[in-house]
Protein backbone atom coordinates (compact mmCIF):
# COMPACT_ATOMS: atom_id res chain seq x y z
CA UNK A 1 0.00 0.00 0.00
CA UNK A 2 1.29 3.29 -0.93
CA UNK A 3 0.34 6.32 0.39
CA UNK A 4 -0.66 5.18 4.04
CA UNK A 5 -0.94 7.70 5.95
CA UNK A 6 1.00 6.53 9.49
CA UNK A 7 -1.06 9.68 11.05
CA UNK A 8 -3.84 8.06 10.64
CA UNK A 9 -4.91 5.94 14.06
CA UNK A 10 -6.60 3.35 12.06
CA UNK A 11 -6.52 2.77 8.20
CA UNK A 12 -8.10 -0.54 7.10
CA UNK A 13 -8.94 -1.90 3.98
CA UNK A 14 -10.84 -4.86 2.69
CA UNK A 15 -10.95 -7.00 6.08
CA UNK A 16 -12.80 -10.09 5.39
CA UNK A 17 -13.17 -13.02 7.97
CA UNK A 18 -14.81 -15.98 7.82
CA UNK A 19 -15.59 -18.46 10.61
CA UNK A 20 -16.19 -21.66 8.90
CA UNK A 21 -19.41 -21.71 6.95
CA UNK A 22 -19.70 -18.01 9.20
CA UNK A 23 -19.08 -15.16 6.76
CA UNK A 24 -18.21 -12.92 9.71
CA UNK A 25 -17.17 -9.76 8.13
CA UNK A 26 -16.46 -8.63 4.60
CA UNK A 27 -15.08 -5.54 2.75
CA UNK A 28 -14.34 -3.39 5.66
CA UNK A 29 -12.54 -0.32 5.45
CA UNK A 30 -12.22 2.00 8.11
CA UNK A 31 -9.95 5.22 8.73
CA UNK A 32 -9.72 6.86 12.28
CA UNK A 33 -8.20 10.00 12.74
CA UNK A 34 -7.06 11.02 16.10
CA UNK A 35 -9.53 12.85 18.56
CA UNK A 36 -11.97 10.88 16.72
CA UNK A 37 -14.72 8.46 18.12
CA UNK A 38 -16.21 5.68 16.27
CA UNK A 39 -19.43 3.88 17.27
CA UNK A 40 -20.03 0.60 15.72
CA UNK A 41 -23.40 -0.29 15.83
CA UNK A 42 -24.75 -3.25 14.52
CA UNK A 43 -27.51 -6.48 15.75
CA UNK A 44 -26.19 -9.11 17.58
CA UNK A 45 -23.58 -11.84 15.56
CA UNK A 46 -23.47 -8.53 13.02
CA UNK A 47 -19.50 -9.01 13.18
CA UNK A 48 -18.72 -5.77 15.44
CA UNK A 49 -16.67 -7.78 18.04
CA UNK A 50 -14.82 -9.75 15.05
CA UNK A 51 -14.26 -6.08 13.59
CA UNK A 52 -12.05 -5.22 16.39
CA UNK A 53 -10.55 -8.52 16.64
CA UNK A 54 -8.81 -7.86 13.13
CA UNK A 55 -8.38 -4.31 13.98
CA UNK A 56 -6.57 -5.53 17.08
CA UNK A 57 -4.77 -7.86 15.63
CA UNK A 58 -5.89 -10.86 17.70
CA UNK A 59 -7.36 -12.49 14.97
CA UNK A 60 -5.81 -12.33 11.48
CA UNK A 61 -7.97 -11.25 8.07
CA UNK A 62 -8.64 -14.06 5.55
CA UNK A 63 -8.07 -10.93 3.34
CA UNK A 64 -7.42 -7.11 3.49
CA UNK A 65 -5.10 -5.29 6.20
CA UNK A 66 -5.19 -2.88 8.89
CA UNK A 67 -2.86 -0.66 9.77
CA UNK A 68 -2.41 1.22 13.40
CA UNK A 69 -0.32 4.81 13.39
CA UNK A 70 1.20 2.70 10.07
CA UNK A 71 2.13 -0.04 12.12
CA UNK A 72 0.64 -3.81 10.94
CA UNK A 73 -2.29 -4.94 13.19
CA UNK A 74 -1.55 -6.81 16.42
CA UNK A 75 2.52 -6.01 15.82
CA UNK A 76 4.58 -4.78 18.90
CA UNK A 77 4.31 -1.12 17.92
CA UNK A 78 0.91 -1.30 17.42
CA UNK A 79 -0.18 -2.97 20.15
CA UNK A 80 2.16 -0.53 22.72
CA UNK A 81 -0.10 2.18 21.25
CA UNK A 82 -3.26 0.98 21.77
CA UNK A 83 -5.59 -0.45 24.44
CA UNK A 84 -8.53 -2.60 24.92
CA UNK A 85 -11.37 -4.00 26.71
CA UNK A 86 -12.83 -6.87 25.39
CA UNK A 87 -16.14 -7.92 25.58
CA UNK A 88 -16.23 -10.91 28.29
CA UNK A 89 -14.21 -10.19 30.89
CA UNK A 90 -12.36 -13.01 32.40
CA UNK A 91 -9.60 -12.72 35.32
CA UNK A 92 -8.00 -14.99 37.17
CA UNK A 93 -9.38 -15.56 40.69
CA UNK A 94 -7.03 -15.09 42.96
CA UNK A 95 -5.33 -11.91 41.24
CA UNK A 96 -6.17 -8.13 42.26
CA UNK A 97 -6.85 -5.53 40.17
CA UNK A 98 -3.77 -3.59 41.27
CA UNK A 99 -1.46 -6.66 40.21
CA UNK A 100 -3.73 -6.38 37.03
CA UNK A 101 -3.01 -2.65 36.04
CA UNK A 102 0.45 -3.21 36.93
CA UNK A 103 1.21 -5.81 34.91
CA UNK A 104 -0.51 -4.69 31.97
CA UNK A 105 1.29 -1.01 32.30
CA UNK A 106 4.83 -3.04 32.66
CA UNK A 107 3.91 -4.46 29.43
CA UNK A 108 4.10 -0.65 27.58
CA UNK A 109 7.85 0.12 29.34
CA UNK A 110 6.47 2.45 31.39
CA UNK A 111 6.64 3.59 35.01
CA UNK A 112 3.46 2.23 36.04
CA UNK A 113 1.22 4.87 37.32
CA UNK A 114 -2.56 3.57 38.10
CA UNK A 115 -3.52 5.61 40.96
CA UNK A 116 -5.35 7.96 38.27
CA UNK A 117 -6.87 4.72 36.70
CA UNK A 118 -7.63 3.85 40.02
CA UNK A 119 -9.27 7.50 40.47
CA UNK A 120 -11.12 7.81 37.26
CA UNK A 121 -12.50 4.36 37.35
CA UNK A 122 -13.86 4.40 40.61
CA UNK A 123 -11.72 1.41 42.00
CA UNK A 124 -10.41 2.92 45.18
CA UNK A 125 -12.46 0.44 47.43
CA UNK A 126 -11.46 -2.57 45.12
CA UNK A 127 -7.96 -2.29 44.02
CA UNK A 128 -6.29 -4.72 46.65
CA UNK A 129 -9.03 -7.26 46.63
CA UNK A 130 -8.86 -10.66 45.00
CA UNK A 131 -11.42 -10.89 41.72
CA UNK A 132 -12.98 -13.51 43.39
CA UNK A 133 -16.51 -12.60 44.23
CA UNK A 134 -16.47 -9.59 42.01
CA UNK A 135 -19.91 -8.53 40.83
CA UNK A 136 -20.18 -8.52 37.04
CA UNK A 137 -20.08 -4.66 37.02
CA UNK A 138 -17.12 -4.02 38.92
CA UNK A 139 -14.99 -6.54 36.60
CA UNK A 140 -16.10 -4.65 34.24
CA UNK A 141 -14.29 -1.93 35.92
CA UNK A 142 -11.72 -3.19 36.15
CA UNK A 143 -11.71 -4.39 32.37
CA UNK A 144 -12.32 -0.52 31.24
CA UNK A 145 -9.56 0.60 33.14
CA UNK A 146 -7.33 -2.09 31.55
CA UNK A 147 -7.96 0.01 28.33
CA UNK A 148 -6.41 3.03 29.46
CA UNK A 149 -3.29 1.80 30.93
CA UNK A 150 -0.17 2.83 29.46
CA UNK A 151 -1.35 5.93 28.02
CA UNK A 152 -2.53 4.50 24.50
CA UNK A 153 -2.82 6.95 21.70
CA UNK A 154 -5.73 4.51 20.73
CA UNK A 155 -8.23 2.43 22.59
CA UNK A 156 -11.00 -0.55 21.16
CA UNK A 157 -13.56 -0.77 23.60
CA UNK A 158 -16.29 -3.61 22.84
CA UNK A 159 -19.40 -2.87 24.98
CA UNK A 160 -17.41 -1.59 27.74
CA UNK A 161 -20.52 -0.57 29.85
CA UNK A 162 -22.58 -3.52 29.62
CA UNK A 163 -23.51 -4.20 33.02
CA UNK A 164 -22.35 -1.11 34.69
CA UNK A 165 -24.84 1.01 37.08
CA UNK A 166 -25.69 4.32 35.24
CA UNK A 167 -23.09 6.15 37.63
CA UNK A 168 -20.43 4.25 36.58
CA UNK A 169 -22.19 4.32 33.08
CA UNK A 170 -22.28 8.64 33.08
CA UNK A 171 -18.48 8.27 34.61
CA UNK A 172 -17.26 6.47 31.75
CA UNK A 173 -19.19 8.90 29.40
CA UNK A 174 -17.26 11.79 30.32
CA UNK A 175 -13.58 9.82 30.71
CA UNK A 176 -14.14 9.15 26.78
CA UNK A 177 -14.88 12.18 25.87
CA UNK A 178 -11.95 13.66 27.89
CA UNK A 179 -9.77 11.24 26.39
CA UNK A 180 -10.61 11.96 22.58
CA UNK A 181 -10.97 15.77 23.13
CA UNK A 182 -6.82 15.18 24.49
CA UNK A 183 -6.31 13.76 20.98
CA UNK A 184 -6.97 10.40 22.04
CA UNK A 185 -8.75 7.98 19.14
CA UNK A 186 -11.33 5.80 20.54
CA UNK A 187 -13.43 2.60 18.85
CA UNK A 188 -16.63 1.78 20.39
CA UNK A 189 -18.92 -1.30 20.26
CA UNK A 190 -22.56 -0.90 22.41
CA UNK A 191 -26.16 -1.52 22.43
CA UNK A 192 -27.45 1.74 23.76
CA UNK A 193 -27.75 4.19 21.19
CA UNK A 194 -27.34 6.97 23.22
CA UNK A 195 -23.94 6.20 24.73
CA UNK A 196 -22.69 6.46 20.64
CA UNK A 197 -24.62 9.40 20.87
CA UNK A 198 -23.14 11.07 23.67
CA UNK A 199 -19.32 9.66 22.64
CA UNK A 200 -18.97 9.40 19.49
CA UNK A 201 -18.49 11.47 16.19
CA UNK A 202 -18.63 9.17 13.56
CA UNK A 203 -20.55 5.77 13.47
CA UNK A 204 -20.55 2.91 11.27
CA UNK A 205 -23.52 0.49 10.76
CA UNK A 206 -22.14 -3.65 10.40
CA UNK A 207 -24.85 -5.48 9.00
CA UNK A 208 -24.03 -9.35 8.62
CA UNK A 209 -20.73 -8.58 8.44
CA UNK A 210 -20.65 -5.25 6.19
CA UNK A 211 -20.51 -1.44 6.59
CA UNK A 212 -23.93 -0.31 4.97
CA UNK A 213 -23.75 3.11 6.72
CA UNK A 214 -21.20 5.35 7.62
CA UNK A 215 -20.52 9.01 8.45
CA UNK A 216 -20.01 11.54 10.67
CA UNK A 217 -23.18 12.39 13.06
CA UNK A 218 -24.01 15.73 12.69
CA UNK A 219 -23.47 14.66 8.61
CA UNK A 220 -26.31 11.92 9.06
CA UNK A 221 -28.31 14.35 11.17
CA UNK A 222 -28.26 17.23 8.92
CA UNK A 223 -29.62 14.71 5.56
CA UNK A 224 -32.69 13.61 7.96
CA UNK A 225 -33.85 16.92 9.48
CA UNK A 226 -36.88 14.53 11.18
CA UNK A 227 -38.94 16.30 14.40
CA UNK A 228 -41.27 14.42 16.29
CA UNK A 229 -44.39 16.15 18.02
CA UNK A 230 -46.35 14.99 20.32
CA UNK A 231 -49.41 16.85 21.92
CA UNK A 232 -52.86 16.21 23.85
CA UNK A 233 -56.20 17.07 21.92
CA UNK A 234 -59.87 17.52 24.14
CA UNK A 235 -61.74 13.67 23.42
CA UNK A 236 -63.10 13.04 20.08
CA UNK A 237 -61.09 15.80 18.45
CA UNK A 238 -58.98 14.40 15.49
CA UNK A 239 -55.77 16.35 14.41
CA UNK A 240 -56.09 17.24 10.68
CA UNK A 241 -55.44 15.19 7.67
CA UNK A 242 -52.37 16.92 6.29
CA UNK A 243 -50.42 16.51 9.49
CA UNK A 244 -50.38 12.61 9.47
CA UNK A 245 -50.67 12.23 12.89
CA UNK A 246 -50.83 8.95 14.90
CA UNK A 247 -52.50 7.90 18.31
CA UNK A 248 -49.61 7.61 20.85
CA UNK A 249 -51.71 5.87 24.00
CA UNK A 250 -53.56 9.12 25.21
CA UNK A 251 -51.38 10.97 22.84
CA UNK A 252 -50.54 12.39 19.50
CA UNK A 253 -47.63 11.81 17.35
CA UNK A 254 -46.41 13.59 14.29
CA UNK A 255 -43.13 14.40 12.17
CA UNK A 256 -41.91 17.27 10.12
CA UNK A 257 -39.12 18.26 8.37
CA UNK A 258 -40.11 21.89 9.45
CA UNK A 259 -41.37 22.13 12.68
CA UNK A 260 -41.37 26.22 12.28
CA UNK A 261 -44.12 25.73 9.09
CA UNK A 262 -45.72 22.35 10.72
CA UNK A 263 -46.20 24.51 14.30
CA UNK A 264 -48.06 28.00 12.42
CA UNK A 265 -50.37 26.09 10.72
CA UNK A 266 -51.54 24.19 13.75
CA UNK A 267 -51.68 27.80 15.64
CA UNK A 268 -53.89 28.92 12.38
CA UNK A 269 -56.08 26.80 12.06
CA UNK A 270 -56.97 27.04 16.02
CA UNK A 271 -55.80 23.19 16.43
CA UNK A 272 -56.46 23.56 20.40
CA UNK A 273 -53.37 21.44 21.12
CA UNK A 274 -52.03 20.94 24.73
CA UNK A 275 -49.14 19.59 26.04
CA UNK A 276 -46.92 19.88 23.09
CA UNK A 277 -43.21 18.46 23.12
CA UNK A 278 -40.83 18.49 20.12
CA UNK A 279 -37.77 16.32 19.96
CA UNK A 280 -35.41 15.46 17.47
CA UNK A 281 -35.87 11.97 16.15
CA UNK A 282 -33.22 9.74 17.93
CA UNK A 283 -29.70 8.22 16.11
CA UNK A 284 -31.90 4.89 16.26
CA UNK A 285 -34.84 6.35 14.64
CA UNK A 286 -32.21 8.49 12.45
CA UNK A 287 -30.55 5.31 10.85
CA UNK A 288 -33.68 3.21 10.66
CA UNK A 289 -34.87 5.91 7.87
CA UNK A 290 -31.58 6.14 6.50
CA UNK A 291 -31.57 2.49 6.01
CA UNK A 292 -35.09 1.76 4.73
CA UNK A 293 -35.65 5.35 2.65
CA UNK A 294 -38.64 5.66 4.51
CA UNK A 295 -38.99 9.65 3.91
CA UNK A 296 -42.21 10.86 5.56
CA UNK A 297 -42.91 14.28 5.86
N1 LIG B 1 -14.62 -17.81 17.08
C1 LIG B 1 -15.70 -17.94 16.32
N2 LIG B 1 -16.03 -19.12 15.77
C2 LIG B 1 -17.11 -19.27 14.99
N3 LIG B 1 -17.94 -18.26 14.67
C3 LIG B 1 -17.66 -17.06 15.17
C4 LIG B 1 -16.54 -16.82 16.02
N4 LIG B 1 -16.53 -15.52 16.37
C5 LIG B 1 -17.60 -14.96 15.77
N5 LIG B 1 -18.28 -15.87 15.06
C6 LIG B 1 -19.49 -15.62 14.24
O1 LIG B 1 -19.26 -14.47 13.46
C7 LIG B 1 -20.41 -13.63 13.42
C8 LIG B 1 -20.06 -12.26 13.98
O2 LIG B 1 -19.84 -12.37 15.37
P1 LIG B 1 -19.38 -11.14 16.28
O3 LIG B 1 -18.98 -11.68 17.59
O4 LIG B 1 -18.37 -10.34 15.54
O5 LIG B 1 -20.74 -10.30 16.39
P2 LIG B 1 -21.06 -8.98 17.22
O6 LIG B 1 -21.51 -7.95 16.24
O7 LIG B 1 -19.93 -8.63 18.08
O8 LIG B 1 -22.34 -9.43 18.08
P3 LIG B 1 -22.77 -9.06 19.60
O9 LIG B 1 -23.55 -7.80 19.51
O10 LIG B 1 -23.66 -10.22 19.97
O11 LIG B 1 -21.56 -8.98 20.45
C9 LIG B 1 -21.47 -14.36 14.21
O12 LIG B 1 -22.26 -15.09 13.31
C10 LIG B 1 -20.68 -15.29 15.12
O13 LIG B 1 -21.43 -16.43 15.44
MG1 LIG C 1 -19.69 -8.53 20.09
Amino acid sequence: MTDTPTDLAIHARGLAKRFGPVQAVSRIDLDLAPGQALGLLGTNGAGKSTTLSLLMGLRAPDTGQALIFGHPAGSPAARRLSGATPQATDFPDQITPREILTYAAARYGTAPDISALIRDFGLNDLIDRRIAGFSGGQMRRVALALAFVGQPRLVFLDEPTSGLDSAAQDRFRIQARAYVAQGGALVLTSHHWDEIEAICDTIALIDRGEIVLSGRIDTIRAQTRITRLAFDLPPGRMPPPWLLATPDGARWQAETTDSDTTLRRMVTEGLPFANLTLHPLDLKDLIDRLQHKDSRP
